[in-house]
């Protein structure tokens, strides 16, 4: 427990609460994630997208986390793309908390512990991270943990039909 926000590895049991945030959410969060088929809104569809990030996992180049307050599930926090090679030993944070939790700090708690897990678990060395240009609260969560903005990734990502500049983030963890 770190200040009512744990982070966890996924469970094939968190596909129905997901669904239920992401569905409820559709409309909150068309401007800053991207489009998603039909099924990503099923609990069918979230278990088969968790059945792959557990692929990952076991594999090694996906940390998938869910976020829990009061032992609920409020959103994910995910290390993607881990290159755990000893000249490299880098990887990507992303997240989203539903509507219902935000704005409580819960962001910025999941951040800081899958920092923790960066270090302490997987032995990283670099964290990196993307936000959009106008996506002013994750911009925060990210300042508050210690990232630095580096530089812009021009029509990176198709967000509400357009493509969308990504502003890229980096924090260096340690040896
Ligand atoms: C971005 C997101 C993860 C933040 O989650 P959260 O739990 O609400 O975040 P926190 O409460 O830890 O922090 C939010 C910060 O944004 C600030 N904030 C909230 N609304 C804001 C606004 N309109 N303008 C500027 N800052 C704002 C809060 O004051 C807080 O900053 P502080 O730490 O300085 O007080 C959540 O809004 C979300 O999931 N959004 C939709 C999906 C998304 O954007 N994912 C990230 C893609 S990079």
């Amino acid at each position: 427990m770190h200040g009512g926000t744990r982070i966890r590895v996924i469970e094939p049991t968190d596909a129905a609460p997901i669904a239920a945030h992401r569905a409820r959410d559709i409309e909150a969060f068309r401007r800053w994630e991207p489009a998603r088929p039909t099924e990503f809104f099923t609990p069918e569809g979230q278990a088969e997208r968790i059945d792959s990030l557990l692929a990952g996992y076991r594999t090694g180049t996906v940390w998938p986390g869910v976020v829990l307050a009061d032992d609920q599930v409020i959103g994910e926090v995910t290390i993607g793309g881990i290159l755990p090679q000893a000249h490299l030993r880098r990887g990507s944070v992303g997240y989203w908390i539903g509507s219902v939790a935000q704005n409580q700090g819960h962001a910025g708690r999941a951040v800081e512990l899958a920092l923790r897990v960066m270090t302490d678990e997987l032995g990283l060395h670099r964290a990196e991270a993307s936000t959009n240009l106008e996506n002013l609260p994750s911009q925060r969560v990210l300042r508050r943990n210690g990232f630095s903005p580096y530089g812009v990734a021009h029509s990176s990502i198709l967000l509400d039909g357009s493509w969308r500049d990504g502003l890229l983030w980096e924090r260096i963890l340690g040896d």
